[in-house]
């Protein structure tokens, strides 16, 4: 579960890379993309991606049975106790989190990879003209920030990888990782929104 988490928190990283070129520069994040879909590396990345996301959904989903199973009576003592909102919900945002994948996967990757789209960046443009898929798109990224909040932390303790000495700044990356997620790709929505607008 840590392991694909931590893979998927460096496929992120690269992918919000290469997406807020588009803010500054159309070809340079045309040249960018261009590149993403041509470099084999790349492209063999791909489909390690594909099996990193199906295993975390696939252990996301038996630790969520496993954890209610064994605690029997749930929330017995007080709803939720006293773990934070993002730990609690970790199964709710990530279903969420899923379906906008699905979403975005059938706009985004689908038509590029049927040869259906000339120009990245004019797609994506196309796209965030539209208010309500902006919207759609910043609650997502909203419920990502959830997700990774509590994701980023428990995939280093839990694989093992963090020594209690190093938790303050473990916490500390973690926020700093998923404010620059949330705010990073909320802030490519809203500027391609309003330069659809001039
Ligand atoms: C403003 C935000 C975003 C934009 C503009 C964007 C754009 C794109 C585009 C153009 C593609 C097609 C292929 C490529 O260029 O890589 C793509 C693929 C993909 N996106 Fe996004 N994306 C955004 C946010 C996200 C987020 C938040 C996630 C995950 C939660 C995500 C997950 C994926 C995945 C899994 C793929 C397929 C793998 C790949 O092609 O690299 N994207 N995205």
């Amino acid at each position: 579960m840590s392991l694909s988490g931590l893979f998927l928190i460096s496929f992120l990283l690269v992918h919000l890379g290469v997406n807020i070129t588009m803010i500054w520069s159309k070809d340079l994040f045309n040249a960018a993309s261009h590149f993403m879909e041509t470099n084999w590396i790349i492209q063999s990345m791909q489909w390690i991606l594909a099996i990193g996301f199906i295993v975390h959904i696939v252990y996301g989903i038996i630790l969520t049975i496993q954890n209610r199973r064994a605690r029997g009576v749930q929330y017995a003592v007080k709803k939720g106790g006293s773990a934070p909102l993002s730990s609690r919900t970790m199964i709710h945002s990530g279903i969420l989190i899923l379906l906008f994948i699905l979403l975005h996967l059938r706009d985004f990757l689908v038509p590029m990879k049927l040869g259906l789209v000339d120009d990245n960046y004019e797609l994506v443009a196309a796209k965030f003209s539209n208010p309500v898929f902006v919207i759609i798109y910043i609650v997502a990224f909203i419920l990502l920030g959830l997700h990774l909040s509590h994701g980023f932390q428990s995939a280093f303790q839990s694989s093992g990888a963090a020594h209690s000495k190093y938790t303050p700044i473990i916490k500390g990356l973690g926020k700093a990782y998923f404010l620059l997620m949330s705010l990073g790709f909320t802030a490519i929505a809203v500027v391609m929104y309003f330069r659809s607008l001039t």
